[in-house]
């Protein structure tokens, strides 16, 4: 039978939004794995495919640990490279292993026995071509600049940065303001840059997940982050429970929900721990 006008106009309609849907999905989303630890059951949520899983036949318990295996696929839905972070919650431990480019990963989980109630969320950043993911994106040298103005970065300040990219806002820290730094950097390529363009200056790089850095916040005077709003929720908690109080927190272009800035400038937000 042959289509009318109207019924092809519904079905372009539907078929656009079928191939943006499709398209959406090739670039890969913002991605979550939930684990949820209960007992001797590992439940695991993938928030891609929208899969639960439960895992109770790869768990092995010690004395004082319980240790689970699984793997997943990461293929179809990731662009390679990645960097694979992971939120560790205390007293958790989580160990990953394998490259993401595209391969399956083992994570294995590691939590003390009698534990009966955990979650793990595990997220990742790299070059990938979606929005949603932490891709190297830097902070033009004004703003950076500007932002430190605003916060009164002070000589022998610390000045704490999560994921600091080539490490260029460090040296505008470390030389116009006279701050020490730290800077936290998965990417090994980046961090190198980092270490090379903050050569000779009072600047340390990490080149580890700044998901465990509790002892460096502890110490800052001001944390500069950009990354995402949902891994700003992910880090809130460890900078709640490690930041001084007024310490200053500046986050570019995305906010922590529940706290308020104290202002905004040019889409970046200032905070201070009460
Ligand atoms: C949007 S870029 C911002 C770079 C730099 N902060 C700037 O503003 O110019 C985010 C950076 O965070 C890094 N990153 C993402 N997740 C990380 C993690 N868990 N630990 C350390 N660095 C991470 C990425 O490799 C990337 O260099």
């Amino acid at each position: 039978m042959e289509e009318n006008l109207i019924s092809r106009i519904l079905r372009e309609m539907r078929e656009g939004v079928e191939e943006r849907k499709g398209e959406s999905a090739r670039t890969g989303t913002a991605r979550t794995i939930t684990v949820t630890a209960e007992g001797t059951t590992l439940r695991y949520y993938d928030s891609a495919t929208r899969s639960e899983e439960i895992i109770t036949d790869h768990i092995t318990k010690t004395d004082n640990n319980y240790t689970a295996e699984f793997e997943w696929l990461l293929r179809d839905k990731l662009h390679a490279p990645f960097d694979l972070f992971a939120f560790e919650k205390y007293p958790t431990k989580l160990v990953y292993r394998g490259d993401l480019n595209g391969v399956p990963i083992t994570i294995t989980l590691k939590f003390p026995a009698g534990i009966t109630h955990c979650h793990y969320h595990v997220t990742w950043s790299g070059e990938c071509q979606d929005n949603e993911c932490v891709v190297y994106v830097p902070t033009p040298e004004d703003e950076i600049r500007t932002a430190l103005q605003k916060v009164n970065l002070k000589p022998g300040e610390i000045f704490v940065e999560l994921g600091c990219g080539d490490g260029r806002n460090l040296k505008i820290a470390a030389t116009e303001f006279g701050a020490k730094c730290i800077g936290y950097e998965l990417n090994h390529e980046r961090a190198e840059q980092a270490r090379e363009n903050t050569k000779g200056l009072p600047v340390t790089i990490k080149e580890e997940s700044f998901m465990n850095v509790a002892q460096d916040i502890a110490k800052a005077d001001c944390v500069y982050l950009y990354l995402l709003q949902s891994v700003n929720q992910i880090i809130k908690p460890l900078l709640e429970e490690n930041l001084k109080r007024g310490a200053r927190v500046i986050s570019r272009h995305f906010t922590f929900d529940g706290w308020t800035p104290d202002f905004e400038w040019n889409n970046i937000y200032f905070y201070h721990m009460h």
